[in-house]
């Protein structure tokens, strides 16, 4: 489970890159009235895909670990802030953010002008990545902190 936590660590850096590129890219096409080009697609492309597989390394986290076992003790799990975060608040808001980044794509995908795509994903990827952002157990945290990077010993 070591191993899958670096990488879960890890992979957030992926996640955010791409996800605040594709992000001011969107802000770039909406204001300045560009086409949408090849570039725009495969940003938001890379987003959801390292969206995908976060979300898969986060699950096997969840399952194997202590964080929903703990849901069995759903009343005490949801008094302690750092059970709480981990056995529901991430894992649902991320679930969210997932969600938004893949109706996105196809809303994007099916758009027909290059102002209503770029648009659409202004909304859809930026309403992911504030979730995404806010979501994260950053170090400076108070009870929910996680280091900024975790490597193999
Ligand atoms: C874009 C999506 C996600 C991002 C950016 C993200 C990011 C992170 C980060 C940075 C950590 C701290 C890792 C560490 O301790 O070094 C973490 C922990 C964790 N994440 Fe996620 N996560 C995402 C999605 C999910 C999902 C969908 C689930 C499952 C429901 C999940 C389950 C967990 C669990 C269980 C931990 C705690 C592991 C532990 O300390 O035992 N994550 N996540």
């Amino acid at each position: 489970m070591q191993t899958v936590l670096i990488f879960h660590n890890l992979l957030r850096w992926a996640v955010l890159l791409f996800g605040l590129l594709t992000f001011f890219r969107a802000i770039s096409g909406v204001i300045s009235k560009r086409t949408f080009t090849g570039g725009d697609s495969s940003s938001n492309f890379w987003f959801m895909l390292s969206c995908d597989i976060q979300l898969l390394l986060g699950l096997i986290l969840y399952f194997n670990g202590q964080w929903f076992e703990r849901l069995k003790n759903f009343h005490e799990t949801m008094k302690n802030t750092d059970y709480r975060f981990f056995s529901f608040e991430h894992g649902v808001m991320m679930i969210i953010a997932w969600i938004l980044v893949h109706v996105g794509r196809v809303s994007v995908k099916k758009a027909s002008t290059a102002s209503s795509k770029h648009k659409r994903a202004l909304l859809f990827f930026g309403l992911a990545i504030i979730l995404i952002l806010a979501s994260i157990p950053w170090p400076f945290r108070d009870t929910v902190m996680r280091p900024w990077y975790r490597w193999f010993n």
